[in-house]
């Protein structure tokens, strides 16, 4: 029997289970059996499956997170060795054989750029691979959306609506910080959606004194509070982005945070109105996907589990103007990044009054 390997790698997102879903009936279906590899390039690496059964996933689509398990860390071709555990090397060809071992001939592999990456140097090593990009930072060129970014924008944009009812009964500025890395797309959209008076994106340099203005009229004005929604990585004019931590084992190294704390008591003092912050964290990437997410999984399942059916590996299956597409494997790992000018929203939000912090 035809056995084929699944894998969800990076950080995690809603719509995982419902990708899994559909590919192992899709498989049952057409008598193949579908391997879980467990906790992402860990468990490919260090060879921990688990067998998928139609039985065992009828019911997962509308669970959070992936019920394979996944890591933002490991990296096949920059592994840790056996040996010496801060020594790193290729291991690529060990985890393939770890596959192989089990008769699997090919893998479809979900995961955010970084994952994808590595699925490109397993194809080119020799095990065929389908990729299906996913993450809530919607920072893939190869698919927009993507898995995962319409349930954090729906989470990020619940959690703001709270934060306003508190800061309107306290006449406050609250300064809530979203995720998204360098990419604003979950900023923009969860602050639009949530009518932010002000919304920070790392493509937008801010000033200190223009928001601090804003804030100010806002407070001034019979609106009672003030909603400020910054991006992680969005920088003041001049400096660096506020960095949390760096995770040396890690393909992206940087974890942002801090930067509405900072913020929150900068406005404090400039404007002398009483200023909070809140950091809505894994929050936005936790809980059960949105019925669009939930159909975007199933629709790139089911495209990647298409293509595998006749043979046709080395792609990445993602969403282009509206349709379904294949394409190539990019050799480079460009986030895609909001083009500030042409932007309908910002241009929209702008022509009602939202202050991007530059101008
Ligand atoms: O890429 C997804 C993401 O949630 C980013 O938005 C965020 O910067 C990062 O992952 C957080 O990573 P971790 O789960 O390691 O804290």
């Amino acid at each position: 029997m035809k056995k084929i390997a699944i894998m969800t790698a990076g950080g995690d997102c809603a719509g995982l289970n419902s990708v899994i879903k559909t590919v192992v009936l899709s498989a049952e279906k057409n008598g193949i059996t579908v391997v879980g590899v467990l906790d992402g390039y860990k468990g490919f690496i260090e060879k921990k499956y688990t067998v998928l059964t139609g039985k065992m996933v009828e019911n997962i689509d509308s669970i959070g997170g992936t019920i394979l398990g996944s890591s933002n860390k490991e990296c096949p071709f920059h592994y840790p060795s056996k040996e010496d555990k801060n020594v790193y090397i290729d291991r690529t060809d060990e985890g393939i054989e770890g596959l192989r071992a089990l008769g699997v001939d090919s893998m479809i592999v979900i995961g955010g750029d970084g994952t994808l990456d590595s699925a490109r140097v397993i194809h080119e090593h020799g095990l065929n691979c389908i990729g299906i990009p996913k993450t809530i930072d919607n920072d893939m060129s190869a698919s927009d959306p993507t898995i995962g970014f319409d349930t954090a924008v729906e989470a990020a944009t619940e959690c703001i609506e709270r934060v306003r009812t508190t800061a309107y009964s306290h006449r406050r500025v609250m300064v809530v910080e979203t995720m998204g890395r360098t990419s604003g797309y979950l900023t923009l959209y969860a602050g639009f959606a949530s009518s932010a008076d002000v919304i920070l994106l790392p493509e937008i340099e801010y000033n200190l004194d223009i928001v601090a203005n804003k804030v100010k009229s806002v407070m001034e004005s019979e609106k009672r509070c003030c909603i400020v929604v910054v991006s992680e990585a969005a920088k003041e004019k001049g400096k660096a982005e506020v960095i949390k931590k760096i995770v040396e084992d890690s393909f992206e190294q940087k974890r942002y945070g801090g930067v509405s704390e900072r913020l929150a008591e900068s406005l404090e003092k400039m404007t002398g109105y009483e200023a909070r912050n809140v950091v809505l964290g894994h929050i936005q990437r936790g809980g059960a996907p949105s019925v669009s997410d939930s159909i975007l999984a199933s629709r790139l399942g089911g495209f990647a589990m298409s293509l595998l059916l006749k043979n046709e590996f080395g792609k990445i299956v993602g969403i282009k103007n509206g349709n379904l597409e294949k394409m190539d494997f990019p050799k480079d790992r460009v986030p895609r990044l909001l083009n500030v000018k042409e932007n309908d929203i910002i241009v929209t939000a702008r022509n009602m009054g939202v202050c991007f912090g530059d101008m």
